[in-house]
């Protein structure tokens, strides 16, 4: 822990130039906390650098423009139950920002000190029933029908929020509808579309991944950017596993002929894309197409090296799952080793339920 403070700190204090003096009487200080204690606590400010660099050093994440934007709501000392479902309900507000999204993290306890566990894989997400919903939340959705809930059972089921602070039972906790944005989907040279009665939610806020900073671990640290269109429109709706509506959307939009060789099928993407995107707009939430978004991710590696930092990225989820060729992080590769601070994503246990 000590020495991977001590990374942490002095590569802290140089990109920050401070002091060398104020170096050295930071990291004794530590290494004494650490010796009396047998771990330490971040200030306010490593805490709120130490996110923002986890994002910036997100292999995955093509939006890391954006870095130095993160709110950071430090929500370390909250224990009791009411100030943590407070806390959870302001990360939502704060974030949706009536549509204007704010990129912002919610940081609890370190893993060290007892605090409130999420067990949902996003604070916002749709339930997963047999042959109804997201197919990806069938888990969590047991989860929350073994605690006593219980949907409607339509497609689009706002899952509870499944927590568990120390010494508690595990349980769930439903939001006022009022809190959460959602989306409705049209398109306007295919009117037929908005008949279909889809939606999406306005804000993705991943819960289920560890940040990890100078050797402390928060296992509790719900975070948001905003959606790149074709997480929506070419993988919730479209993967067969997911919502598998290609079919559906071609029906609406009058394609009949599906065969591989009309390229319908690629049309019909394109389309259901658009139709996201424009429902986005129109409703005034934050969004980003993936051409804009990778023209964002090479003024990043632009800035990054003119701080003289390598960027580490992961090729397969920076190129776009539509017309990849058409942004310039498709023609070249990237280094895809993983430094702290960073996000990991937990280990699963086998059944995914804690009680089990
Ligand atoms: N792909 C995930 C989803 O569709 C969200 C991942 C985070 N995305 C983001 N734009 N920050 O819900």
């Amino acid at each position: 822990m000590l020495q991977q403070a001590r990374t942490f700190i002095t590569d802290m204090y140089n990109e920050l130039n401070f002091s060398e003096e104020a170096c050295t009487e930071r990291l004794a200080n530590i290494e004494r906390e650490i010796a009396e204690t047998g771990t330490y606590r971040h200030t306010t400010e490593e805490l709120t650098y130490g996110a923002r660099v986890a994002w910036r050093q997100s292999n995955r994440c093509i939006g890391r423009l954006f870095w130095e934007k993160l709110t950071v709501m430090d929500a370390r000392d909250i224990q009791d139950e009411a100030d943590f479902i407070d806390a959870i309900h302001n990360h939502i507000e704060y974030a949706t920002n009536g549509g204007r999204i704010k990129p912002t993290i919610t940081i609890f306890a370190q893993s060290d000190i007892p605090g409130p566990k999420i067990f949902n894989n996003q604070l916002i997400r749709y339930a997963g029933y047999a042959d109804k919903g997201d197919p990806a939340e069938r888990e969590v959705t047991q989860l929350a029908e073994y605690l006593g809930w219980c949907g409607k059972g339509t497609d689009f089921d706002i899952l509870p929020l499944i927590y568990q602070l120390p010494n508690q039972p595990v349980k769930y906790h439903t939001y006022p509808e009022s809190l959460i944005m959602e989306v409705p989907i049209q398109h306007k040279n295919y009117p037929k579309v908005a008949t279909l009665g889809l939606k999406w939610y306005a804000v993705p806020i991943i819960s289920s991944m560890d940040l990890k900073i100078g050797g402390i671990t928060y296992p509790t640290v719900p975070f948001n950017g905003w959606y790149m269109v074709n997480e929506i429109a070419v993988r919730n709706f479209t993967d067969s596993y997911r919502y598998n509506l290609l079919e559906t959307f071609a029906e609406a939009m009058g394609f009949d002929n599906l065969r591989n060789t009309s390229f319908n099928k690629d049309r019909v993407m394109v389309e259901i894309n658009d139709a996201v995107y424009q429902s986005f707009r129109q409703a005034g939430v934050s969004m980003v197409d993936h051409l804009t978004a990778s023209k964002q991710f090479e003024q990043f590696e632009h800035n990054e090296t003119q701080q003289g930092r390598a960027v580490t990225g992961k090729w397969s989820w920076l190129a776009p799952p539509l017309s990849p060729t058409l942004t310039s992080n498709y023609h070249h590769g990237y280094r895809n080793e993983v430094r702290e601070p960073n996000f990991f994503y937990k280990e699963k246990t086998t059944s995914g339920c804690p009680f089990h």
